[in-house]
């Protein structure tokens, strides 16, 4: 049995993203809201584990990211932290944590990294969040970036279709992202954007893209986790390949304990003491 010290493994950096982009190493992302799957994606070799507040979609139910709590995003990235060995841990600043003033922004952040024991934060937006991207890279906290689809502004949208199609907006995309970088962020999502944008973006920035249906030109690509296992059903964008069909092999596996609990069949001989 071998068995590794938390030291003796190499964690993911923000520098080691870095590097991968420079090197033409991809970067790959999921998202994680408790300590049980955050372990499993963080044995089989993520690199970075995104505590989303799509929690409020995938695990609180809500239709939208909006009614999350700080205090909800700190438990959820406080189970994934002590999962997690190798990963990088980024956490969502939820809506309403960050939008009312750089100072804000900077306490909610400090209290992720410090209740939590996260890495690094993200926060969605450009030019409007650029003071507090600023004062929270001041107190030594890592921001990542998130723009195109930003689900935080739905109802400003009022749609969750393709961001940046029109040259206009795009062009807009690509100040904020160059913006972002000067500030300091270690790296930017870019969410569901034409590729051709995509690509451009990742190619005008030094610091890693992560693309969720932005193309196969962005330095990483992020999906959510419960999506791409096929936990969720009937959310089907065309960005999504799933990788399992874990509804099904879950319905199957609850019927037949149904059924051999009802049939007397559990336990058996051999599970009883
Ligand atoms: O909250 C989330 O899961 C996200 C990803 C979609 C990038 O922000």
């Amino acid at each position: 049995m071998s068995v590794h010290k938390k030291s003796e493994i190499k964690k993911i950096t923000t520098h080691q993203l870095q590097e991968m982009k420079n090197r033409g190493e991809k970067i790959a992302m999921l998202t994680a809201y408790d300590y049980s799957m955050a372990r499993i994606i963080d044995g089989a070799g993520i690199d970075v584990v995104l505590v989303g507040d799509s929690a409020s979609n995938v695990m609180a139910g809500n239709e939208t990211t909006l009614p999350i709590t700080l205090d909800q995003m700190i438990y959820h990235a406080s189970s994934v932290v002590k999962a997690v060995k190798r990963a990088l841990v980024v956490v969502d600043i939820p809506f309403g944590y960050y939008q009312g003033s750089s100072g804000e922004a900077l306490r909610s952040s400090i209290r992720i990294m410090k209740e939590s024991g996260a890495h690094a934060v993200k926060l969605e937006g450009g030019s409007e969040v650029k003071d507090s991207v600023l004062r929270i890279l001041s107190a030594g906290v890592p921001v990542m970036g998130h723009l195109g689809l930003t689900p935080q502004s739905i109802y400003k949208f009022g749609t969750y279709t393709v961001r940046a199609r029109e040259k206009e907006e795009a062009k807009r995309l690509i100040d904020d992202a160059l913006l972002l970088q000067e500030c300091g962020c270690f790296g930017i999502v870019l969410e569901k954007i034409p590729a051709e944008l995509g690509r451009e973006v990742s190619s005008q920035l030094r610091i890693p893209t992560i693309g969720i249906g932005a193309g196969p030109d962005t330095d990483g690509q992020v999906l959510v986790m419960q999506d791409m296992l096929g936990i969720t059903k009937e959310f089907k964008p065309r960005f999504l390949r799933r990788y399992a069909d874990l509804n099904s092999a879950i319905t199957t596996a609850v019927n037949n304990y149904v059924v051999d609990v009802k049939a007397k069949k559990f336990p058996g001989e051999e599970e009883k003491y």
